[in-house]
């Protein structure tokens, strides 16, 4: 079976998961600091606006000023760079608790003036989005299921827009990658870590999912260069 895919532009990779990661579905990358979670997200985001799509790219750690400052000028991002729309998401945990579904529309607006109208209509059509990282609005919430249910109603927004997401994910260094508190809620999971061999550390990727695609499960070693994140 073929599934609708958005490539990211690094061919083993793509290849890997069908084609890309999953069209208007909801994907998540998890993986301790420094492993290139960020920098595998932008990759996706600059190959879709290569492809014309309009992307987006909410951190609600980094400052995108300092993202932009740090990877704008790499060759992957330099030619797509300003087609990238950035968003600061700053958030107050009242802005998400007590929830309600009024709130809910008042941050979308707050943080996407431009995009979301008051009504949570989208002005221009989202193809990609990422959202870096959900770790940040997971301690801001601190209670599991209240963050669940938020989780999941903001998943179905994206899905409902038919914006292929993808969420990150942060664990701390050593911690087991088994997935993320968000895995249940993905059509596709990608681990990144670093992973011994030979007796160095190296990096590495896993599939641990992609509904529709009968893709490896082992351990990819991947390098970060110039040119980005290379199988
Ligand atoms: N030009 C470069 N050449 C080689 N490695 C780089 C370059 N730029 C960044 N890196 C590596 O990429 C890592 C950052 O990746 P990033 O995607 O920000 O990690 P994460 O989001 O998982 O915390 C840095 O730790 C650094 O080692
Ligand atoms: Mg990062």
């Amino acid at each position: 079976m073929t599934q609708k895919a958005e490539p990211s532009g690094i061919k083993k990779l793509d290849e890997a998961l069908g084609g890309g990661f999953p069209a208007s579905g909801i994907s998540l990358i998890v993986g301790p600091t420094g492993v290139g979670k960020t920098l595998l997200s932008l990759q996706w985001l600059a190959e879709g606006a290569r492809r014309g799509q309009n992307v987006v790219y909410i951190s609600t750690t980094v400052p995108v000023e300092r993202v932009k400052y740090y990877y704008g000028e790499m060759p992957f991002l330099k030619d797509v760079a300003d087609k990238i729309r950035w968003y600061d998401m700053i958030i107050e945990p009242r802005d998400l608790i007590p929830f309600t579904v009024e709130k809910q529309y008042k941050l979308f607006h707050k943080v996407l003036p431009d995009i979301v109208d008051e009504k949570l209509n989208l002005n221009i059509p989202v193809h990609r989005g990422v959202i870096d990282s959900l770790t940040t609005i997971e301690k801001i919430i601190g209670d599991k299921s209240m963050f669940r249910y938020i989780a999941a109603r903001w998943i179905r927004y994206f899905t409902m827009q038919k914006i292929s997401t993808i969420l990150i994910e942060e664990i701390d260094i050593g911690e087991e990658t088994s997935g993320g508190e968000m895995r249940n809620f993905t059509e596709a999971t990608i681990l990144m870590d670093y992973i011994e061999s030979k007796n160095m550390y190296m990096r590495a990727l896993k599939i641990m999912k992609r509904y529709g695609v009968n893709h490896p499960t082992y351990w990819m070693p991947f390098h970060i260069t110039e040119e980005g994140i290379s199988l």
